[in-house]
């Protein structure tokens, strides 16, 4: 069997931590492109000699030219600023807006099947803007957001409640920013509705936490969190790769759905060879579609923004 290719667009902390899971978790082979001379290729060369301690299959390699990168299966963009201190995700946008364009043409140009997964902030304006500058179909583009924002909150409810993180499953929607919509009624722990085993404030609490988990971990390091965010996109990738059908949260092009009149935005899908394959509608109450109703309206502004700066 042919292995599969995957670009990681971006070098940098969340770049080269993906690039070393797909590789140690044997997904195919992974070509890391930096524009930095020298930081993928001594990354890759690094993540390849792991392999001789904890032997896996993939090839990795390290490169700043496109034509490596050609005919890949998925291609990763995690090529863009990460916020410092005080910096909120939005103030990435023009900056990130130029580097997402500029990656995303060459991405398509050398890689023309590729299903592309955008990690770079602010993340649904990202996603939009790399769907547009790439034309492809809405469900071979995507954003990793949801895996993370869930992964977070289900760390703070195993914390909590002293259980095991693998019967955690969390459920969140929305954009990536702090106007996320965790659901903490169709978040379940061994099967339990979280809602039966803790108190309405302590979940606030938690939802609260998960909302700011991004800015928490800023705050702590001086820039931001890269190893759940690589988790997230592998666990995506993986998906896509092994033809899973996993249902999980990521950024996806909804229409008719949730009545989102036509933007990319959070909610649950299920994810397979076909990408996008489905998006889960859950039967939400008053106030979880008016938090999601209040995040879709300012990821769709923020979209407009790209729309202008693309122009
Ligand atoms: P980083 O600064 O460590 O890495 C970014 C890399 O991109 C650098 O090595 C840089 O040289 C490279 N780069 C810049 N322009 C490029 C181009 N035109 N072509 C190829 N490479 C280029 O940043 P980090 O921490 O890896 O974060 C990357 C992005 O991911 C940021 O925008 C950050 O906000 C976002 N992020 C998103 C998350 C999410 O949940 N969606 C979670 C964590 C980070
Ligand atoms: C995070 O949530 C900064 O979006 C990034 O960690």
């Amino acid at each position: 069997m042919v292995r599969k290719k995957t670009t990681v667009v971006g070098a940098g902390n969340v770049g080269a931590t993906t690039g070393y899971m797909l590789a140690t978790r044997d997904l195919g082979d992974v070509v890391l492109i930096d524009i930095v001379e020298g930081l993928a290729k001594g990354k890759a060369l690094d993540i390849a000699e792991a392999a001789g301690v904890y032997p896996f299959a993939s090839a990795v390699t390290g490169t700043t030219e496109w034509a490596a990168t050609a005919g890949s299966d998925i291609v990763i963009i995690t090529s863009g600023m990460p916020r410092k201190p005080g910096m909120s995700r939005d103030d990435l946008l023009a900056k990130n807006a130029e580097i997402v364009k500029s990656v995303t043409t060459q991405a398509v140009k050398h890689s023309p099947q590729a299903f592309i997964i955008v990690v770079c902030n602010p993340l649904d304006a990202m996603v939009y803007l790399a769907a547009k500058v790439s034309g492809l179909a809405a469900n071979k583009v995507m954003g990793m957001a949801g895996a993370l924002d869930s992964a977070r909150f289900a760390h703070f409810i195993a914390t909590e409640l002293g259980v095991s993180i693998a019967d955690v499953k969390g459920v969140l929607m929305g954009g990536h920013g702090d106007d996320m919509v965790p659901l903490p009624r169709f978040t379940t722990v061994g099967g339990i509705p979280l809602t039966e085993l803790m108190s309405a404030e302590k979940i606030e609490e938690l939802t609260e936490r998960t909302r700011k988990g991004g800015i928490e971990i800023v705050n702590l390091l001086g820039y931001s969190a890269y190893y759940a965010p690589a988790a997230g996109a592998v666990k995506m990738a993986e998906a896509i790769i092994k033809d899973k059908k996993t249902v999980m949260s990521c950024c996806a092009y909804c229409q008719a759905e949730y009545g989102v009149g036509g933007a990319f935005v959070g909610v649950p899908v299920v994810l397979g060879a076909g990408g996008v394959e489905k998006i889960v509608e859950l039967d939400l109450n008053e106030m979880e579609k008016k938090a999601f109703a209040k995040s879709v309206a300012h990821v769709k502004q923020l979209s407009a923004k790209v729309d202008k700066l693309i122009r």
